[in-house]
């Protein structure tokens, strides 16, 4: 929201707020951890990269859809401030502020804190203590939350990168559901979630987040600009109370709800803007191609790892013409699988607490680290804490002689 001190509707004037703010700019920790965000500053405003380049928009764009991939980058690496409808509770202060390595849009080691409550192996998200996500900063000490005492899971989800989402969003439901439908020799399983859209209000195949709880870059958008920074949209008008408490919510939220406005003239608020930034976003290119990456391809398939990470998808027909019926190089096939060990505990969307979606592997070269908690330092590191239907090829892969494991991962670095 760029609109600033024209709705402060109590006796508080914007430049109090600001000074709370500022005051609380240094975290403290959370569970003895040292904090892992700052809040402001951005990172520097990067350049902008080259027509199908990481962070580039994607090629063969027309003029009004790269002024709106512009204005929608802009907004994406906008900074809220307390003045503009940050918080009350908040985890950073723009979109870029998490999504920026190596470029904006990017990923990042920043992570966010989900908690909740497993009892008899049914997962409680402790919403009314304001779970599952943990919002780590408030622009007023006496609003921030913590994790409940209630809580028995605690889990990290690293900030994933958002190349090429656009593809992924104009691939067809059906498709997605008939990587269901596929033979399993390795007792894989994978399920399509299946979740609620706010934009278009009908279930869809959820295919954006860790647990591909969201279907659509709206709602996602919606879904972050409440949840990451407390901006509160169309889509998402109800502000999140700290830690579920809502006299403090009523005491600190001093905006009027939704607090995106939508702009007259083009209908649209700011995240239309974000979103229309990430779906114009070019999918990671091709790294330098090698003999030894080009054998190491085929190994990819004979150790079943192709049996979740699909090679390539094709879009739908998109009214945005470098979006239509392309192949997308994603290596996922969107779906969620029982990843044993390597679940993460938190039920989300129609993920159960040891289902994860499958991670998409194109760009791997350039979002280190690996794994949804980034707990995987390098790609052999990720490979070999596989576990759940991933337990069988990853032990082909630890089979596999030292010179063919080599390939398999010049393959992966080329992706
Ligand atoms: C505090 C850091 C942080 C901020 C701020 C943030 N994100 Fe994220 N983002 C994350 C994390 C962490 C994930 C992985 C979330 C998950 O799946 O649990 C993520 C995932 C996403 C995804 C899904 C990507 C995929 O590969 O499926 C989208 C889309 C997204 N963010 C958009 C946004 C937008 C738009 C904004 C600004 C309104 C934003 N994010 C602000 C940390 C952040
Ligand atoms: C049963 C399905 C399945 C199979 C088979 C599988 N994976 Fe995965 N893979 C996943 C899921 C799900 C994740 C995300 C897990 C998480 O972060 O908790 C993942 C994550 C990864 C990651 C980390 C990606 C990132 O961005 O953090 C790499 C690398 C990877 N897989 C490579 C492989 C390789 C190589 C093989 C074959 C040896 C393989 N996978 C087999 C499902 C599978």
């Amino acid at each position: 929201m760029k609109t600033t001190l024209t709705i402060i509707p109590h006796a508080i004037s914007a430049g109090l707020l600001l000074m709370t703010f500022a005051a609380f700019a240094q975290p403290r920790p959370i569970d003895g951890r040292p904090d892992p965000i700052r809040p402001g500053p951005n990172p520097p405003q990067q350049p902008i990269p080259a027509a199908g380049q990481l962070g580039g928009p994607l090629l063969n764009l027309t003029p009004a859809q790269l002024a709106d991939f512009l204005a929608g980058r802009e907004e994406f690496a906008n900074v809220e401030t307390p003045a503009s409808g940050l918080g009350p509770i908040f985890n950073n202060v723009s979109c870029a502020a998490c999504h920026f390595v190596p470029a904006t849009g990017g990923a990042s080691e920043i992570f966010v804190t989900r908690f909740g409550r497993v009892v008899n192996g049914q997962f409680d998200p402790l919403t009314e203590k304001g779970g599952s996500l943990l919002q780590q900063f408030a622009i007023n000490p006496a609003a921030r939350e913590i994790i409940p005492r209630e809580a028995n899971v605690i889990a990290r989800r690293q900030t994933t990168p958002l190349f090429g989402l656009g593809l992924l969003e104009a691939i067809p439901d059906a498709v997605i559901a008939q990587n269901a439908l596929r033979p399993n020799p390795d007792g894989i399983k994978g399920r399509a979630a299946v979740v609620p859209d706010v934009v278009s209000g009908q279930m869809r195949i959820g295919r954006f987040g860790w647990k591909a709880q969201q279907a659509t870059l709206l709602a996602f958008a919606g879904d972050a600009y409440l949840n990451e920074m407390g901006i509160t949209s169309r889509f998402f008008p109800h502000e999140n109370a700290p830690n579920g408490n809502t006299n403090l919510l009523a005491r600190f939220d001093v905006f009027a709800d939704p607090e995106d406005e939508i702009d007259p003239q083009t209908g649209t608020g700011d995240i239309d803007l974000a979103a229309n930034f990430m779906r114009l976003l070019a999918p990671p290119p091709r790294g330098p191609s090698t003999a030894s990456g080009r054998a190491g391809e085929p190994i990819f398939g004979q150790i079943g790892c192709a049996l979740c990470h699909l090679p390539a998808m094709f879009s739908g027909p998109n009214s945005i013409a470098a979006l239509s019926q392309k192949r997308v190089d994603l290596y996922s096939d969107l779906l969620l699988h029982d990843m044993g060990s390597l679940g993460d505990g938190i039920g989300q969307g129609a993920a159960g607490p040891r289902e994860m979606k499958t991670a998409p592997l194109w760009g791997l070269r350039a979002s280190a680290p690996y794994l949804h908690d980034g707990r995987a330092g390098t790609i052999e590191d990720a490979i070999r804490l596989h576990d759940g239907e991933g337990a069988r090829s990853r032990d082909r892969f630890l089979r596999l002689p030292p010179g063919e494991r080599r390939q398999l991962l010049d393959f992966l670095n080329s992706l």
